[in-house]
């Protein structure tokens, strides 16, 4: 049974892979973040030495927007430089790393989904670092690390602790007594629940496929405006969403207008996620299902 190093299980996307991992038959370990923080190189070792892992899952990273454009150095820390110390020890363990990126690497200027092969040219602090971080990884480790880029991730009862949230949590608390509520319109995604993203990640860990970038993000795509308005209706909430275009413009961050992703390499694997809309049903029966 292949054992997996996971950090980050408290997570939206960790603690869907950490409640998958037992029906793909693999075993799971994990720290809390006080003994294993994975910009601590010396913990990162301690840890990978004790439990000897087959594969290290990484799935923390700085990724709260406005504070990686104030705190650039930190998202480069956290983002690029922990991540290539992380993947360099997997390499000197034999371990095979496994990291999260994002769709923000891309600048939407193609204007339809975007391929694994499209050139990075991130528009903001975040993206930038992830794409760093996507080459730092590529650079310590490549025949060994997977790059599994996603797209407006949401899970998890809570979401995010350090987002306060996710999307989908926080747009029905704040239609909460509203008539309508403006949302954006200009920018397209492909919304991908952790669940769905979790247990794609395992899928394609058990595949053998050969390591490298690859997209996993719930298929079709909308705009922020189309999610909200297809989570009100199951959520049975009667508030109207007006659509705006705020020109990919959100305070001082700027974001791709169509950051959307196409899971090209997983498919040709048969690794085929569910819909958008599907992968809201999905988290909506998770949060109304009794808690284990
Ligand atoms: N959220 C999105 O919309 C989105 C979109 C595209 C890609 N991604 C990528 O997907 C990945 C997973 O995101 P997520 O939404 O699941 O994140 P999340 O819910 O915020 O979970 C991150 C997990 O990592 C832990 N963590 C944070 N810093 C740590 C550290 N230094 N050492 C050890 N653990 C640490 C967190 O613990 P605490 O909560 O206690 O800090 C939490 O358990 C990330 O790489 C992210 O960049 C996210």
């Amino acid at each position: 049974m292949k054992k997996i190093l996971l950090i980050g299980a408290t997570g939206q996307l960790g603690s869907a892979i950490l409640s998958d991992t037992p029906s793909f038959g693999l075993e799971v370990v994990y720290f809390p973040k006080a003994e294993l923080d994975a910009a601590n190189n010396i913990q990162v070792e301690e840890k990978i030495k004790a439990t000897g892992p087959d594969i290290l899952i990484n799935t923390s990273a700085y990724h709260l927007l406005p504070e990686c454009e104030e705190h650039p150095e930190k998202a480069m820390e956290v983002n690029v430089a922990a991540v290539y110390r992380m993947a360099k020890l997997c390499k000197q363990y034999g371990v095979t790393f496994v990291n999260y990126s994002t769709d923000y690497v891309f600048d939407g200027e193609k204007g339809s989904l975007n391929a694994e092969i499209d050139p990075v040219h991130p528009l903001q602090i975040y993206g930038i670092s992830k794409a760093a971080g996507e080459f730092a990884v590529m650079d310590a480790h490549k025949e060994g690390s997977f790059i599994i880029r996603t797209s407006g991730l949401y899970g998890g009862r809570t979401g995010s602790r350090s987002k306060g949230g996710n999307f989908v949590l926080n747009i029905i608390k704040e239609a909460q007594g509203k008539d309508t509520l403006e949302v954006a319109s200009e920018q397209i995604v492909n919304p991908t629940y952790a669940g769905h993203l979790g247990a794609a990640s395992l899928r394609l860990l058990s595949s053998g496929a050969a390591p490298g970038i690859y997209h996993l993000a719930n298929e079709g795509y909308c705009s922020w405006a189309e999610f909200a308005t297809e989570a009100f209706r199951l959520a049975g909430k009667r508030t109207r969403v007006i659509p705006v275009d705020r020109g990919g413009k959100n305070g001082i961050i700027t974001r791709p207008k169509f950051s959307a992703l196409e899971n090209i390499k997983a498919k040709k694997l048969g690794i085929k996620l569910p819909s958008w809309q599907e992968g809201l049903v999905s988290y909506f029966n998770f949060l109304n299902s009794p808690t284990k």
